[in-house]
Protein backbone atom coordinates (compact mmCIF):
# COMPACT_ATOMS: atom_id res chain seq x y z
CA UNK A 1 0.00 0.00 0.00
CA UNK A 2 0.97 3.44 -0.04
CA UNK A 3 1.80 4.91 2.70
CA UNK A 4 1.98 8.22 4.19
CA UNK A 5 5.77 8.74 4.83
CA UNK A 6 6.43 9.21 8.72
CA UNK A 7 8.60 12.35 7.19
CA UNK A 8 5.97 14.36 5.51
CA UNK A 9 3.48 13.56 8.82
CA UNK A 10 5.97 15.77 10.82
CA UNK A 11 7.84 17.71 8.08
CA UNK A 12 6.90 21.11 9.46
CA UNK A 13 7.47 19.89 13.29
CA UNK A 14 11.17 17.78 13.56
CA UNK A 15 12.97 15.22 11.51
CA UNK A 16 12.17 11.30 11.46
CA UNK A 17 15.28 9.72 12.30
CA UNK A 18 16.31 6.17 12.55
CA UNK A 19 19.36 4.09 13.94
CA UNK A 20 21.37 2.07 10.95
CA UNK A 21 23.56 -0.34 10.06
CA UNK A 22 25.24 -0.64 6.62
CA UNK A 23 22.50 -3.14 5.51
CA UNK A 24 20.01 -0.82 5.91
CA UNK A 25 21.21 1.47 2.89
CA UNK A 26 20.74 -1.29 0.19
CA UNK A 27 17.47 -2.62 -1.68
CA UNK A 28 14.47 -2.30 -0.03
CA UNK A 29 15.80 -1.45 3.10
CA UNK A 30 17.16 1.87 1.90
CA UNK A 31 13.55 2.11 0.14
CA UNK A 32 11.83 1.93 3.74
CA UNK A 33 14.61 4.14 5.10
CA UNK A 34 14.39 6.85 2.99
CA UNK A 35 10.86 7.01 1.93
CA UNK A 36 10.40 7.62 6.10
CA UNK A 37 13.00 9.34 7.81
CA UNK A 38 15.02 11.97 6.98
CA UNK A 39 17.38 11.66 9.76
CA UNK A 40 19.88 8.47 10.45
CA UNK A 41 22.11 7.29 13.57
CA UNK A 42 24.77 4.98 13.55
CA UNK A 43 23.70 2.56 15.72
CA UNK A 44 27.10 1.05 16.34
CA UNK A 45 29.78 2.16 13.92
CA UNK A 46 30.86 5.76 14.76
CA UNK A 47 31.14 4.34 18.73
CA UNK A 48 34.68 4.96 20.03
CA UNK A 49 35.54 1.19 19.48
CA UNK A 50 34.57 1.64 16.25
CA UNK A 51 36.44 4.26 15.37
CA UNK A 52 39.89 4.31 17.27
CA UNK A 53 40.40 0.70 18.50
CA UNK A 54 44.07 1.21 19.23
CA UNK A 55 45.54 4.80 20.03
CA UNK A 56 46.24 6.56 17.30
CA UNK A 57 44.18 4.12 14.81
CA UNK A 58 41.46 5.66 13.25
CA UNK A 59 39.41 3.14 11.18
CA UNK A 60 36.77 5.76 9.78
CA UNK A 61 36.18 3.72 6.73
CA UNK A 62 32.63 2.04 7.30
CA UNK A 63 31.24 5.04 8.89
CA UNK A 64 32.37 6.70 5.91
CA UNK A 65 30.54 4.64 3.61
CA UNK A 66 27.34 4.72 5.97
CA UNK A 67 27.32 8.70 6.42
CA UNK A 68 27.87 9.10 2.38
CA UNK A 69 25.48 6.97 1.63
CA UNK A 70 22.88 8.14 4.02
CA UNK A 71 23.86 11.57 3.11
CA UNK A 72 23.23 10.70 -0.34
CA UNK A 73 20.09 9.55 0.40
CA UNK A 74 19.03 12.80 1.35
CA UNK A 75 19.28 11.69 4.92
CA UNK A 76 20.97 14.09 7.58
CA UNK A 77 23.44 12.23 9.97
CA UNK A 78 23.20 12.47 13.48
CA UNK A 79 26.71 11.82 15.29
CA UNK A 80 26.99 8.94 18.23
CA UNK A 81 29.35 9.06 20.28
CA UNK A 82 31.98 10.74 21.59
CA UNK A 83 32.44 9.87 25.34
CA UNK A 84 30.80 7.04 26.66
CA UNK A 85 31.42 4.04 29.40
CA UNK A 86 30.38 1.40 26.87
CA UNK A 87 31.82 0.12 23.57
CA UNK A 88 35.14 1.94 24.06
CA UNK A 89 38.42 0.75 23.78
CA UNK A 90 40.02 0.15 28.05
CA UNK A 91 43.63 2.36 26.77
CA UNK A 92 41.46 5.05 26.40
CA UNK A 93 40.83 5.60 30.41
CA UNK A 94 42.36 2.30 31.90
CA UNK A 95 46.26 0.67 32.53
CA UNK A 96 47.06 -2.28 30.70
CA UNK A 97 47.71 -5.32 33.12
CA UNK A 98 46.10 -4.12 36.82
CA UNK A 99 43.41 -2.07 34.77
CA UNK A 100 43.72 1.31 37.35
CA UNK A 101 42.76 3.85 36.10
CA UNK A 102 44.97 6.18 34.07
CA UNK A 103 46.25 9.48 35.22
CA UNK A 104 43.62 12.71 34.81
CA UNK A 105 46.24 14.18 32.21
CA UNK A 106 46.85 11.49 30.10
CA UNK A 107 42.72 10.32 29.94
CA UNK A 108 41.77 13.65 29.24
CA UNK A 109 44.34 14.21 26.80
CA UNK A 110 42.74 10.87 25.14
CA UNK A 111 39.50 11.97 25.13
CA UNK A 112 39.93 15.61 23.78
CA UNK A 113 42.40 13.89 20.61
CA UNK A 114 39.56 11.66 20.16
CA UNK A 115 36.76 14.12 20.23
CA UNK A 116 38.97 16.22 17.98
CA UNK A 117 39.96 14.04 15.27
CA UNK A 118 36.28 12.90 15.18
CA UNK A 119 34.80 15.52 14.51
CA UNK A 120 37.08 16.64 12.28
CA UNK A 121 36.97 14.45 10.60
CA UNK A 122 33.49 14.12 10.28
CA UNK A 123 32.83 17.57 9.93
CA UNK A 124 29.66 19.11 8.61
CA UNK A 125 28.61 15.80 7.35
CA UNK A 126 26.87 15.92 11.23
CA UNK A 127 23.59 17.93 12.32
CA UNK A 128 24.54 16.94 15.85
CA UNK A 129 26.83 15.14 18.29
CA UNK A 130 26.26 12.89 21.04
CA UNK A 131 29.09 14.51 23.23
CA UNK A 132 28.53 12.14 26.78
CA UNK A 133 26.00 9.42 26.75
CA UNK A 134 25.06 8.41 30.01
CA UNK A 135 26.77 9.65 32.75
CA UNK A 136 24.42 9.63 35.20
CA UNK A 137 23.48 6.46 37.58
CA UNK A 138 19.98 4.86 37.51
CA UNK A 139 17.51 6.47 39.91
CA UNK A 140 19.82 8.57 41.85
CA UNK A 141 19.10 9.28 45.50
CA UNK A 142 20.04 12.24 46.03
CA UNK A 143 19.53 14.03 42.35
CA UNK A 144 20.12 17.19 43.19
CA UNK A 145 23.90 16.09 43.75
CA UNK A 146 24.47 15.48 40.56
CA UNK A 147 28.09 15.16 41.20
CA UNK A 148 27.42 12.15 43.32
CA UNK A 149 24.55 10.94 40.75
CA UNK A 150 27.26 10.27 38.03
CA UNK A 151 28.10 7.25 37.29
CA UNK A 152 31.46 6.17 38.16
CA UNK A 153 32.59 5.33 35.08
CA UNK A 154 35.93 4.38 33.67
CA UNK A 155 36.11 8.29 32.48
CA UNK A 156 34.46 9.38 36.20
CA UNK A 157 37.91 7.20 38.00
CA UNK A 158 40.36 8.54 35.42
CA UNK A 159 39.40 12.07 35.15
CA UNK A 160 36.88 12.83 38.01
CA UNK A 161 33.83 14.32 37.84
CA UNK A 162 34.73 17.28 35.82
CA UNK A 163 34.73 14.97 32.49
CA UNK A 164 31.70 15.62 31.02
CA UNK A 165 32.28 19.83 31.67
CA UNK A 166 35.72 18.46 29.83
CA UNK A 167 34.15 17.05 26.69
CA UNK A 168 31.73 19.51 25.79
CA UNK A 169 34.93 22.35 25.97
CA UNK A 170 36.92 20.04 23.42
CA UNK A 171 33.79 19.42 20.95
CA UNK A 172 32.94 23.17 21.33
CA UNK A 173 36.80 24.61 20.91
CA UNK A 174 36.49 22.48 17.33
CA UNK A 175 32.94 24.21 16.87
CA UNK A 176 34.35 27.71 17.68
CA UNK A 177 37.73 27.10 15.41
CA UNK A 178 35.04 25.92 12.27
CA UNK A 179 32.52 28.93 12.23
CA UNK A 180 30.26 27.88 9.29
CA UNK A 181 29.57 24.01 10.82
CA UNK A 182 25.81 24.22 12.32
CA UNK A 183 26.42 21.60 14.56
CA UNK A 184 24.55 20.85 17.70
CA UNK A 185 26.10 19.49 20.82
CA UNK A 186 24.27 17.03 22.85
CA UNK A 187 24.24 15.02 26.48
CA UNK A 188 21.87 12.02 25.83
CA UNK A 189 20.59 9.35 28.64
CA UNK A 190 18.08 7.02 29.22
CA UNK A 191 15.55 6.77 31.34
CA UNK A 192 15.06 10.17 31.09
CA UNK A 193 11.25 9.57 32.48
CA UNK A 194 12.38 8.63 35.91
CA UNK A 195 11.74 11.64 38.23
CA UNK A 196 15.45 11.48 40.11
CA UNK A 197 17.48 10.39 36.95
CA UNK A 198 16.16 14.49 35.06
CA UNK A 199 16.56 15.68 38.39
CA UNK A 200 20.14 14.95 37.84
CA UNK A 201 20.62 15.66 34.34
CA UNK A 202 18.72 18.57 34.77
CA UNK A 203 21.52 19.78 37.60
CA UNK A 204 24.41 19.08 36.08
CA UNK A 205 23.51 20.68 32.42
CA UNK A 206 21.91 23.97 34.15
CA UNK A 207 25.42 24.20 36.68
CA UNK A 208 27.50 23.38 33.24
CA UNK A 209 25.80 25.65 30.95
CA UNK A 210 25.60 28.73 33.53
CA UNK A 211 29.41 28.33 34.43
CA UNK A 212 29.88 28.97 30.56
CA UNK A 213 27.39 31.46 29.95
CA UNK A 214 29.36 33.66 32.36
CA UNK A 215 32.05 33.65 30.42
CA UNK A 216 30.59 33.81 27.10
CA UNK A 217 27.41 35.59 27.25
CA UNK A 218 24.34 34.57 25.31
CA UNK A 219 25.85 31.10 24.62
CA UNK A 220 25.13 27.72 25.90
CA UNK A 221 28.13 25.00 25.90
CA UNK A 222 25.48 22.00 25.74
CA UNK A 223 23.11 23.08 23.68
CA UNK A 224 20.72 19.95 23.97
CA UNK A 225 19.45 16.94 25.87
CA UNK A 226 18.52 13.98 23.96
CA UNK A 227 16.11 11.73 25.16
CA UNK A 228 16.70 8.32 24.18
CA UNK A 229 13.00 6.81 25.41
CA UNK A 230 13.85 2.82 25.38
CA UNK A 231 9.99 2.30 26.84
CA UNK A 232 7.70 -0.23 27.26
CA UNK A 233 4.20 -1.03 27.51
CA UNK A 234 4.16 0.43 30.77
CA UNK A 235 6.27 3.83 30.19
CA UNK A 236 3.68 6.36 31.62
CA UNK A 237 3.70 9.44 28.97
CA UNK A 238 3.13 12.00 31.68
CA UNK A 239 6.63 11.18 33.25
CA UNK A 240 7.87 11.85 29.73
CA UNK A 241 6.06 14.87 29.50
CA UNK A 242 7.56 15.76 33.05
CA UNK A 243 11.28 15.43 32.34
CA UNK A 244 10.52 16.96 29.11
CA UNK A 245 9.29 20.46 30.12
CA UNK A 246 12.01 20.74 32.97
CA UNK A 247 14.71 20.28 30.08
CA UNK A 248 13.14 22.67 28.09
CA UNK A 249 12.90 24.75 30.29
CA UNK A 250 16.71 24.84 30.55
CA UNK A 251 16.57 26.54 27.44
CA UNK A 252 18.25 23.83 25.40
CA UNK A 253 16.87 21.94 22.31
CA UNK A 254 15.51 18.63 22.56
CA UNK A 255 15.82 15.39 20.59
CA UNK A 256 14.03 12.07 20.92
CA UNK A 257 16.89 9.91 20.09
CA UNK A 258 16.47 6.42 20.69
CA UNK A 259 12.99 5.61 20.32
CA UNK A 260 11.67 2.26 20.63
CA UNK A 261 8.24 0.73 23.12
CA UNK A 262 9.22 -3.10 23.67
CA UNK A 263 5.65 -5.45 23.51
CA UNK A 264 5.36 -8.78 23.92
CA UNK A 265 8.70 -11.53 23.62
CA UNK A 266 9.95 -14.11 21.65
CA UNK A 267 9.75 -11.93 18.72
CA UNK A 268 5.55 -12.74 19.29
CA UNK A 269 3.00 -10.44 20.52
CA UNK A 270 -0.86 -10.18 20.27
CA UNK A 271 -3.29 -7.78 18.96
CA UNK A 272 -3.92 -6.54 22.59
CA UNK A 273 0.06 -5.50 22.75
CA UNK A 274 0.37 -4.24 19.66
CA UNK A 275 -2.69 -1.98 20.14
CA UNK A 276 -1.09 -0.92 23.69
CA UNK A 277 1.74 -0.20 21.85
CA UNK A 278 0.26 1.74 19.13
CA UNK A 279 -1.37 4.29 21.89
CA UNK A 280 1.71 4.55 23.23
CA UNK A 281 3.63 5.76 20.63
CA UNK A 282 0.52 7.67 19.60
CA UNK A 283 0.39 9.54 23.25
CA UNK A 284 4.06 10.41 22.83
CA UNK A 285 3.91 11.85 19.30
CA UNK A 286 0.91 13.67 20.93
CA UNK A 287 3.18 15.02 23.32
CA UNK A 288 6.35 15.83 20.59
CA UNK A 289 3.81 17.65 18.74
CA UNK A 290 3.06 19.81 21.58
CA UNK A 291 6.11 20.77 22.02
CA UNK A 292 7.52 20.83 18.56
CA UNK A 293 9.20 23.88 19.04
CA UNK A 294 12.09 22.74 21.08
CA UNK A 295 12.08 19.23 19.35
CA UNK A 296 14.99 18.99 16.36
CA UNK A 297 14.50 15.13 15.95
CA UNK A 298 12.60 11.87 16.92
CA UNK A 299 14.42 9.22 15.79
CA UNK A 300 13.64 5.34 16.43
CA UNK A 301 16.44 3.29 17.16
CA UNK A 302 16.20 1.03 14.36
CA UNK A 303 14.34 0.32 11.04
CA UNK A 304 11.95 -2.69 11.64
CA UNK A 305 11.37 -5.66 14.25
CA UNK A 306 13.41 -8.49 12.97
CA UNK A 307 17.07 -6.79 14.02
CA UNK A 308 18.45 -4.64 16.40
CA UNK A 309 19.26 -4.88 19.97
CA UNK A 310 15.82 -5.93 21.63
CA UNK A 311 14.58 -7.51 18.30
CA UNK A 312 13.05 -10.09 20.47
CA UNK A 313 10.34 -7.51 21.90
CA UNK A 314 8.98 -6.20 18.87
CA UNK A 315 10.20 -2.85 19.65
CA UNK A 316 9.47 -0.78 16.47
CA UNK A 317 7.17 0.71 13.54
CA UNK A 318 7.48 -1.70 11.02
CA UNK A 319 7.29 -5.59 11.30
CA UNK A 320 9.88 -7.98 9.92
CA UNK A 321 8.44 -8.22 6.55
CA UNK A 322 8.34 -4.27 6.81
CA UNK A 323 4.83 -3.93 6.83
CA UNK A 324 3.58 -1.08 8.86
CA UNK A 325 2.33 -2.00 12.34
CA UNK A 326 -0.50 -0.35 14.34
CA UNK A 327 2.45 1.30 15.77
CA UNK A 328 2.42 3.52 12.22
CA UNK A 329 -1.26 4.27 12.00
CA UNK A 330 -0.76 5.74 15.97
CA UNK A 331 2.30 8.00 15.01
CA UNK A 332 0.99 8.82 11.57
CA UNK A 333 -2.58 9.96 13.47
CA UNK A 334 -2.05 10.28 16.68
CA UNK A 335 -5.31 12.23 18.05
C1 LIG B 1 23.15 -0.55 21.37
C2 LIG B 1 23.09 -1.17 19.98
O1 LIG B 1 21.77 -1.05 19.50
C3 LIG B 1 23.52 -2.61 20.02
O2 LIG B 1 23.62 -3.14 18.70
C4 LIG B 1 24.86 -2.76 20.72
O3 LIG B 1 25.17 -4.11 20.88
C5 LIG B 1 24.83 -2.08 22.09
O4 LIG B 1 24.43 -0.73 21.95
N1 LIG B 1 22.00 3.32 24.46
C6 LIG B 1 22.80 3.81 23.46
C7 LIG B 1 23.04 2.99 22.27
O5 LIG B 1 23.23 4.97 23.53
O6 LIG B 1 24.31 3.18 21.72
C8 LIG B 1 22.82 1.52 22.52
O7 LIG B 1 22.91 0.83 21.29
C9 LIG B 1 21.49 1.29 23.18
C10 LIG B 1 21.41 2.01 24.50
Amino acid sequence: PDLEALRDVYASQFLIGAAITAEDLEGIRLELLSKHHNAATAENAMKPEALQPQKGTYTFEAADQMVNAALDAGLRMHGHVLVWHQQSPAWMTTRPGEGSPLDREEALDNMRTHIRAVMEHFGDRMISWDVVNEAINDNPSSPEQWKGSLRQSPWYHAIGPDYVEQAFLAAREVLDENPDWEIKLYYNDYNEDNRNKATAIYHMVKEINERYSQEHPGKLLIDGIGMQGHYGLNTNPDNVKASLERFISLGVEISITELDIQAGSDYQMTKQQADAQSYIYARLFQLYEQYAEHISRVTFWGLEDSKGWRAAFNPLVFDRNLQAKPAYYGIVDPD
